[in-house]
């Protein structure tokens, strides 16, 4: 039995549905469902009994508590989170209070469950967190990859409070022995993403014949990895990992903004060639840039492949062939997530750029 937290989410439900499908163990899934997290991800485990899903909050002490001692998982894996940094330009007090005061919370439910089990037990325990690139901040055009010794240097809200949960991860290490793993992954992409990050948003719009709205001039830099390897790759540090390491995660695929947006757009004027608004690039529209945008993000991920053997299965011209052809297939996904909260989100925060 493992925990899971965060695992209606994108990367989470992936996640889950990989796991369950490779492996016999079962996972307990504990999820606040706010707006990211949703239990129609993981409809195809509604009769699965290795898949416990239970709705709370990784802050609440009490609860955590009880799941530890109920189920004994012999390892937690924590990608609950907020995720993404819109809107943690526009209320970084959530990121705050999961992210941060969450994770602490986590962290010190996990502590008191492993430090009182049984020696042999404690020795196979395992506490991994999930984070992200962005904690080192941003690269000129020609500096090298984030490697893992690269001095963190968060530059937006949502980086600066997963920054403050790896160092808190480390530090239940360093002083009291937990025995952690930290994961920091380049940007995902793959079904089941929320709409509200540049890949299915771009799907999402460009099906709507909506504007296309890119940052600034789009020569922004993000590392792209299939969701399915960042998960592969998560499954073999839980594996084998060392106890204490930290481990970068990315799929050698650097892209311009631009770029992704005219290869989503090439891709849907052939997937989708009855549209009325093919070429769907004339959708691109510049719009004013994020404040403090990061210019580029690259991973250098030998240690995960010469310590694990990890790497990528996909390219990014698959991953992202079969990502649009999934949001082709799922648009009654996409309309229930694309609902209410959402709706109200983008006109709230977005009204000048995203129209
Ligand atoms: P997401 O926003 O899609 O999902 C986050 C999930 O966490 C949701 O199901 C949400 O309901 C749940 N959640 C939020 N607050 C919670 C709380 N207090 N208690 C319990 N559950 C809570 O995010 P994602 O893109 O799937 O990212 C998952 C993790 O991976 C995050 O930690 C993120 O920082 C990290 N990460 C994401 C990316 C990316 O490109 N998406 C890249 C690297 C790392
Ligand atoms: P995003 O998917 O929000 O991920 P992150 O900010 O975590 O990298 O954004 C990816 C890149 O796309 C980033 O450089 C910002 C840019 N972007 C746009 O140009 N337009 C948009 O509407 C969004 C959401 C993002």
């Amino acid at each position: 039995m493992i925990l899971v937290t965060g695992g209606a989410g994108f990367i989470g439900a992936n996640f889950v549905l990989d796991w369950l499908a490779a492996c016999n163990e079962s996972i307990v899934n504990l999820d606040k469902l706010t707006y990211a997290g949703n239990l129609e991800n993981l409809t195809s485990l509604r009769d699965n009994a290795r898949h416990v899903f239970v709705q709370g909050d990784i802050g609440d002490r009490a609860l955590v508590d009880d799941l530890l001692a109920r189920h004994r998982p012999c390892a937690v894996i924590n990608f609950a989170a907020e995720s993404h940094v819109d809107r943690s330009i526009h209320g970084p007090a959530e990121f705050i209070e999961t992210n941060v005061v969450g994770t602490f919370n986590l962290l010190e439910a996990v502590r008191a469950h492993w430090s009182a089990l049984p020696a042999d037990e404690q020795e196979t325990f395992r506490f991994l967190h999930v984070s992200t690139d962005e904690v080192y901040g941003s690269l000129g055009p020609t500096d090298p990859a984030f490697s893992e010794t690269t001095a963190y240097a968060p530059n937006s809200p949502y980086s600066a409070s997963k920054a403050a949960s790896d160092h808190l991860v480390r530090a239940y290490h360093h002083t009291y022995g937990l025995p952690v793993l930290t994961t920091n992954c380049s940007n995902n992409y793959g079904p089941l993403q929320f709409p509200e990050k540049l890949i299915p948003l771009v799907i999402h719009n460009a099906l709507a014949g909506k504007s296309l709205p890119i940052y600034g001039d789009g020569s922004n830099v993000r590392d792209w990895l299939y969701v399915g390897d960042h998960c592969s790759a998560i499954r073999r540090v839980l594996e084998a990992g060392r106890v204490g390491e930290t481990y970068n995660i990315g799929g050698c695929n650097e892209k311009t903004n631009l770029d992704v947006v005219n290869t989503l757009c090439a891709i849907l004027d052939e997937l989708h060639s009855g549209s009325p608004v093919t070429p769907h690039a004339r959708l691109i529209t510049f719009v004013k840039d994020r404040p403090g945008h990061d210019q580029r993000y690259a991973i250098d991920a030998s240690k995960i492949e010469r310590e694990l053997g990890w790497t990528p299965s996909e390219t990014f011209e698959t991953g992202i062939r079969k990502t649009v052809a999934w949001y082709l297939a799922h648009q009654d996904w996409v309309n229930h997530v694309t609902s209410g909260e959402y709706r109200s989100w983008v006109s709230r925060n977005y009204a000048d750029t995203h129209a």
